[in-house]
């Protein structure tokens, strides 16, 4: 067996402390994979002048995997588009060909305080959303200003932009959802608007034809505004949802409220070979960066997903897995999980309950 390769790409503000955590529990996990750094984001804009050097982006492309941390600093809000941090991300994608976000919802029994429902509602809930990434309305063509060529208001200064997929990348996307749900409950939920937009209707037909591939998962479909209140109402009852880039965003968003800390979050953006750039979901925080106060647990699960889906490790991401579950039992917390009365310990030390944990299994 070849030795696997992670490109790490710790980024901006908390990103370097959270991904520190990470590679001790790669450490640990004393597994035949070597790891190498790059700078990205505002680290590598401040070094070369862009947020994606080619050299970072060449370590991307050769390694069996990527762990990032997050880009994004309000000091960079002046730069152009193209030369902002989160441009990295975007780049990033595209490069890859990453055209799948996974991102898991899981409510640990202990943390169900920290839900903004009730505990009743979220105890126990694990549903995983997939975004599609590559389409939809963020980069459909053409979009820009003008002045309105017809209506009410011709002759206004308008703004548009295009809301498009085509079939293959509404097919992969479903092969993804369906052979995921395979893995699970076999139970997939794909979201549309197919009652007033085209281009959904059109997915929704897709997605219905490639379940023909899938007889053993039940697929239901449901509109995006209806989904968004069933994820509040009665969030157990979803297992996989499938969705477009947009509704995606916005979902994937509202489900990482229903576990209460967006510093628990993993995600996993694949491609169409088994690779992966895993991140935690939250972004690079510049509010608490530098001072040992951020969770690193996102970002140890995000490891976890990337042992899971990329390095075909998945005995090490259960440990991972499992010994997040020990620490969070043990009454570990950092200060975005902790109860009122409950003391916070730092990252660096939550990152320590975790290789200690990983120490008693094997
Ligand atoms: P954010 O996710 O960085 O922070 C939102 C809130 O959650 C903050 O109060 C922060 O302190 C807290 N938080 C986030 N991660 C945490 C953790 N691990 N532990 C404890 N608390 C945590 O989102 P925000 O503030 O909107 O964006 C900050 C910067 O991050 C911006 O420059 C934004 O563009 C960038 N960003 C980057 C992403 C990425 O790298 N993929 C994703 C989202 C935002
Ligand atoms: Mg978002």
């Amino acid at each position: 067996m070849t030795t696997k390769k992670i490109a790490v790409l710790a980024g901006d503000g908390i990103g370097p402390e959270i991904v520190a955590q990470a590679l001790r529990v790669v450490d640990a996990l004393e597994l035949d994979v070597t790891t190498e750094e790059a700078l990205v984001g505002g680290a590598a804009y401040d070094a070369y002048g862009h947020p994606l050097p080619p050299e970072t982006l060449a370590l991307a492309k050769v390694a069996d995997a990527v762990l990032f941390g997050a880009v994004g600093d309000w000091k960079y809000d002046k730069l152009e588009r193209r030369l902002r941090p989160e441009q990295a991300i975007l780049g990033l994608r595209k490069e890859l060909g990453l055209f799948a976000n996974l991102r898991p919802a899981i409510c640990y029994p202990e943390l169900t305080a920290a839900s903004s429902l009730k505990p009743e509602l979220v105890a126990g809930l694990d549903i995983l959303i997939i975004r599609e990434l590559t389409g939809d309305i963020y980069f459909g063509q053409p979009r820009g200003r003008r002045a309105a060529p017809d209506g009410a208001f011709a002759g206004a200064d308008e703004a548009f932009d295009t809301m498009r997929y085509t079939r293959p990348e509404i097919e992969r996307i479903a092969h993804v959802a369906f052979r995921a749900a395979r893995g699970r409950n076999k139970r997939l939920t794909s979201v549309d608007k197919a009652n007033v937009l085209e281009t959904f209707q059109f997915w929704k037909d897709v997605v219905t034809e490639v379940h023909a591939e899938y007889p053993d998962v039940t697929l239901d479909h449901l509109y995006v505004d209806n989904a968004a209140m069933q994820l509040v109402r009665a969030p157990k009852s979803f297992d996989v949802i499938v969705t477009g880039n947009m509704f995606g965003d916005i979902l994937s968003d509202e489900a990482a409220m229903l576990t209460g800390s967006i510093g628990m979050l993993p995600s996993a953006s694949l491609d169409s070979s088994g690779k992966g750039l895993y991140e935690p979901s939250h972004g690079s925080a510049p509010d608490i960066a530098g001072r040992d106060v951020a969770n690193p647990l996102a970002t140890i699960l995000s490891l976890a997903m990337l042992l899971r889906y990329s390095l075909d490790h998945a005995d090490a991401a259960n440990r991972v897995e499992a010994a997040v579950r020990e620490v969070l039992a043990s009454g570990h917390r950092t200060a975005d999980i902790a109860g009122s009365g409950e003391r916070a310990i730092g990252t660096r030390t939550m990152g320590d309950a975790v290789v200690a944990a990983l120490g008693r299994t094997t």
